[in-house]
């Protein structure tokens, strides 16, 4: 029998008001300032999951579905979806709020994290525990991101040997 840990998910939250240093000429956020601290909140939930340091391997789906304007207050919520061996599926999504209160979803993406030991090599992750329907929806989804991933991972060290 395998001695591998099994853990519950682990969740990590942060709230922001948006400021004009975040946004563009039109007065909403910068993509890439998103991205940033989706990778933060995301990197703090996979540290809480496996009790290391957690680099980013990969961004999936990034999807921005609606736009962010200054003044809006942003929740970022990462949860663990599923896990490998040494890495971690984190769905991280975004809501916006303005003045009426009224909270949206404007964004979402699947981070890959690779927990990491003290010498910088991959170690291994406790395996998710999955419980709820919600839970076995988004670990399916899990699967998938990871399986269409390990096709891109060749694909890329195939663009990396040609020089394309
Ligand atoms: C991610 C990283 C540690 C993987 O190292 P590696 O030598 O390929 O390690 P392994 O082959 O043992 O793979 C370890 C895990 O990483 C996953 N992995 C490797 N490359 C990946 C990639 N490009 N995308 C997603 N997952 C990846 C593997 O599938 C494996 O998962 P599993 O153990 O759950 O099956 C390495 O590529 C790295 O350090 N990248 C830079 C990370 C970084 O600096 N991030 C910040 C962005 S600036």
């Amino acid at each position: 029998m395998s001695d591998r840990l099994t853990k519950k998910s682990t969740v990590a939250t942060s709230s922001i008001m948006v400021f004009p240093s975040d946004t563009n000429d039109y007065g909403t956020m910068y993509g890439g300032r998103l991205i940033e601290m989706m990778d933060m909140v995301g990197g703090i939930c996979a540290r809480r999951f496996s009790s290391h340091k957690a680099v980013t391997a990969s961004i999936e789906d990034m999807q921005f579905n609606k736009p962010i304007n200054r003044g809006d207050i942003i929740e970022f919520t990462a949860r663990v979806i599923y896990t490998g061996r040494t890495s971690m599926v984190i769905k991280t999504k975004v809501t916006r709020e303005g003045y009426d209160e009224v909270k949206e979803v404007c964004a979402r993406a699947y981070f890959v994290f690779v927990s990491m030991d003290s010498k910088g090599k991959p170690v291994e992750v406790p395996e998710l525990m999955v419980l709820t329907l919600k839970e076995e929806k988004n670990h399916k989804i899990g699967t998938e991101i990871r399986k269409r991933q390990a096709l891109e991972e060749k694909r890329f060290e195939i663009e990396l040997k040609e020089n394309l």
